[in-house]
């Protein structure tokens, strides 16, 4: 994470997260090292079964990418990203705005780290993009919430208990 791996205020980085643990997989830099034991596990079993974890994680991104792309080009212009993880290269906002730059994004997830990262994300992005916010567990914030009379991309990719 840091190079004293200092955990933001609210964080606990002994118990590891479905979140940063995914980051590891992707080669992330974000995760600490209960983190990155317990990826470790997961990657030698899935290595053991066959159906490297690390593998599955960029697949994944790929098609949580080829997803998002095809629906903006089709018109789609409201996504909500359920389980949004951790920033990482080609984030949903970011293939969607490409796409259709009139689109509005929301992300939620409950992981106190993803909303630390993901307002550093946006706050070093330059001007942010009027409809691109982290959203704490559901609770867009004033003008932030979806409208579900237009259609919709609602998304839950990955792992979300
Ligand atoms: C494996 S990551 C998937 C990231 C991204 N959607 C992707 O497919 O690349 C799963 C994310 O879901 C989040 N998550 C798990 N349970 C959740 C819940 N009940 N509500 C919101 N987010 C949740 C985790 O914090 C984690 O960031």
């Amino acid at each position: 994470m840091t190079p004293d791996e200092k955990a933001p205020p609210g964080v606990d980085p002994t118990i590891p997260s479905v979140a940063r643990m995914y980051d590891y997989y992707l080669g992330g830099k974000d995760n600490f090292a209960a983190d990155r034991e317990a990826a470790e596990k997961v990657i030698a079993i899935s290595v053991e079964v066959g159906n490297d974890v690390r593998v599955a994680a960029r697949r994944n991104r790929e098609f949580l990418g080829r997803a998002v792309r095809m629906l903006a080009e089709s018109g789609i212009r409201q996504f909500v990203d359920v389980g949004a993880g951790l920033p990482t290269q080609e984030n949903v906002h970011e293939v969607v705005l490409r796409a259709a730059p009139d689109a509005r994004v929301v992300y939620v997830d409950n992981d106190p780290i993803v909303l630390v990262h993901a307002r550093a994300l946006l706050a070093g992005a330059g001007p942010v993009p009027p409809g691109v916010a982290p959203v704490e567990e559901w609770r867009p914030g004033p003008g932030l919430e979806p409208d579900f009379t237009t259609p919709s991309y609602l998304g839950v990719v990955g792992r979300v208990p």
